[in-house]
């Protein structure tokens, strides 16, 4: 795989991509998601979050992704406390990508458009735009496809953009909640083998899923019941 994934140079800083310390998330109404929940994932480390339906896979990776925040507890991403960070919007869209079950891709524009328009408010200029894009798509093997709409796709495709999409503002960290969920097991174990490509080009990639043969082809597999962390798993 190219560069084209690409990181910014690195800092290699030595503080883990991720660190919750002693997370609680209680949802109004009372509902316990994360019971003091603790966890770290290194830099360039693919995880795998598994664990039963409820168990708080979601919560997790929302409050990593700044989409929701801890009751207490702290959530660190690269050195910084999310607590402190001023601008969400812009950690949102820069600084972590994120791909769901459901694709979200807008579905009356081709799929390069749909790359593409992660990038505007960027300093690329549209041509950049359309070349980082279409060497997204090709790292994706989807090349071919680009002029297509998303309803032109299969389900394994159209989560391929998904990514490609997720990766385009070279996010350190990629967060992916039950992206094979609607997915056959071979286009599932295709996503897997690009979420491993994606962390060989120096992204750390946090993957949900309750699926124990998927998550197992992760670097590791931290599972959760009814919020913490019941076990964790080395693979490679
Ligand atoms: N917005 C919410 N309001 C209230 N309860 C919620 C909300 N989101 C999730 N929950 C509850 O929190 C628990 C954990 O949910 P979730 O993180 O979505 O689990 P998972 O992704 O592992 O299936 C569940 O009991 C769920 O019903
Ligand atoms: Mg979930």
């Amino acid at each position: 795989m190219s560069e084209s994934f690409g990181l910014r140079a690195s800092v290699a800083g030595e503080e883990p991509a991720v660190k919750l310390d002693d997370v609680v998330k209680r949802y109004p109404g009372g509902v316990l998601a994360l019971d003091r929940l603790s966890l770290s994932v290194a830099q360039k480390e693919f995880v795998a979050i598994s664990g039963p339906s409820g168990c708080g896979k979601s919560t997790l990776l929302h409050l990593i992704a700044a989409l929701d925040h801890p009751t207490s507890g702290t959530v660190w991403v690269n050195g910084r406390d999310l607590s402190t960070v001023r601008d969400l919007s812009y950690y949102r869209r820069h600084e972590v990508g994120l791909v769901f079950q459901l694709h979200n891709l807008l579905p009356r524009i081709s799929v390069l458009a749909n790359v593409e328009i992660v990038m505007y408010g960027t300093r690329l200029s549209s041509r950049e735009r359309h070349q980082r894009a279409m060497e997204l798509l090709a790292e994706v093997d989807l090349e071919g496809r680009a002029n297509r709409l998303p309803t032109q796709l299969s389900g394994g495709e159209r989560q391929r953009v998904a990514i490609a999409r997720a990766l385009a503002n070279e996010p350190k960290i990629l967060l992916a909640d039950e992206p094979t969920g609607n997915l056959d097991a071979e286009s599932a174990q295709r996503i897997m083998e690009l979420f491993g490509r994606v962390r060989d080009t120096g992204v750390t990639v946090i993957m949900v899923t309750h699926d124990e043969v998927l998550a197992s082809m992760a670097d590791r597999t931290e599972r959760i019941e009814r919020g913490r962390i019941a076990s964790s798993t080395v693979n490679r």
